[in-house]
């Protein structure tokens, strides 16, 4: 079988990396990992080797805002795989304080992962896509980028600018048969919550109507029923997966 290729940013840990096992799990498709940290990398592509065949797991080092080595990385996918038929964008970081104290150089990196790393990675991709006429690109924001958040101004700017990209290039890029979605989690298990303070959390759990954190499956499993045929009538959407929470 011609399994097919999910590429996932941020996939050494956390929901990048939840994402890629879930992918893998299927059996049909096959995953490049990419991420910043080496170490962390090739430790996750070695776990999920062992799980479901080196031949199916390619990672990659690489910096999404660093554009050169960010189109080298998807020229070797190509040459590894042949195709890429779905693109996650997941890749984030935060930096949080209140607006008034928040550092420039703070603002500068939130902005450079979170929104310039997303732009890079889509221009590396869509040649590829708009000749095949097909592919699937999936943006990651966050419940931050629809209600915003105390303590995030640059992070909250970066999740709802993904949401602008998302419902753009949806518009741009249906005729070529490229289908562009976002998924909007909560509060997640994941180290990215190591920061949040724990009455800030408490509050979160609170408000949500399920009454717990979400879970990376939780988030994964949007991701693959987004990247699947179940979804291909699904684009420009923003699919909340956050217990309902309100802030
Ligand atoms: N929502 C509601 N209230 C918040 C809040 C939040 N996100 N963050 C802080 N507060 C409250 C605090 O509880 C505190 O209340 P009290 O004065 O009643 O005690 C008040 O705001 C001031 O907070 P601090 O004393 O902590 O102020 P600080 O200047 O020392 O720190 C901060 C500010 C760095 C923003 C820190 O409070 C913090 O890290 N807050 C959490 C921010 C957050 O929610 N980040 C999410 C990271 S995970 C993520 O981003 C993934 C995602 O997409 C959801
Ligand atoms: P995480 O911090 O656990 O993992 C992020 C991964 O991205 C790490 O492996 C990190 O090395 C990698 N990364 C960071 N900068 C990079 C760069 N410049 N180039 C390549 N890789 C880089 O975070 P988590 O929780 O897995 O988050 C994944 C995505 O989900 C992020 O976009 C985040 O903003 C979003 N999100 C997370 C939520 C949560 O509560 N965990 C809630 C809503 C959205």
């Amino acid at each position: 079988m011609n399994k097919k290729t999910m590429v996932i940013t941020g996939g050494a840990r956390g929901l990048g990396r939840s994402g890629a096992e879930r992918f893998l799990e299927s059996r049909e498709w096959r995953v490049a990992i990419l991420d910043v940290n080496e170490q962390l990398l090739f430790s996750a592509a070695d776990e999920l080797a062992k799980k479901f065949g080196a031949g199916d797991v390619y990672p990659a080092v690489v910096d999404v805002t660093a554009r050169q080595s960010v189109e080298k990385c998807f020229q070797g996918i190509l040459q590894r795989f042949g195709r890429i038929d779905c693109l996650i964008n997941n890749a984030g970081v935060t930096r949080d304080s209140m607006v008034h104290k928040m550092k420039e150089e703070d603002w500068d990196f939130v902005i450079a992962v979170n929104l310039k790393g997303v732009f890079n990675c889509a221009q590396a991709v869509i040649p590829h896509m708009k000749d095949r006429k097909s592919g699937s690109i999936i943006n990651t924001s966050s419940v931050v980028g629809l209600y915003g958040n105390m303590g995030q101004s640059n992070y909250a700017a970066t999740k709802f600018g993904v949401i602008g990209l998302t419902k753009t290039w949806a518009r741009e890029l249906g005729r070529d048969g490229i289908r562009v979605n976002a998924v909007a989690p909560g509060f997640t298990m994941t180290e990215m919550l190591q920061t949040v303070p724990e009455k800030v959390l408490a509050m979160m759990v609170d408000k949500t109507p399920l009454k717990r954190l979400g879970r990376p499956e939780d988030i994964a499993n949007a991701y693959y029923f987004l990247a699947s045929e179940q979804a291909a009538y699904i684009t420009g959407n923003v699919l909340s997966v956050d217990g309902g929470i309100v802030l």
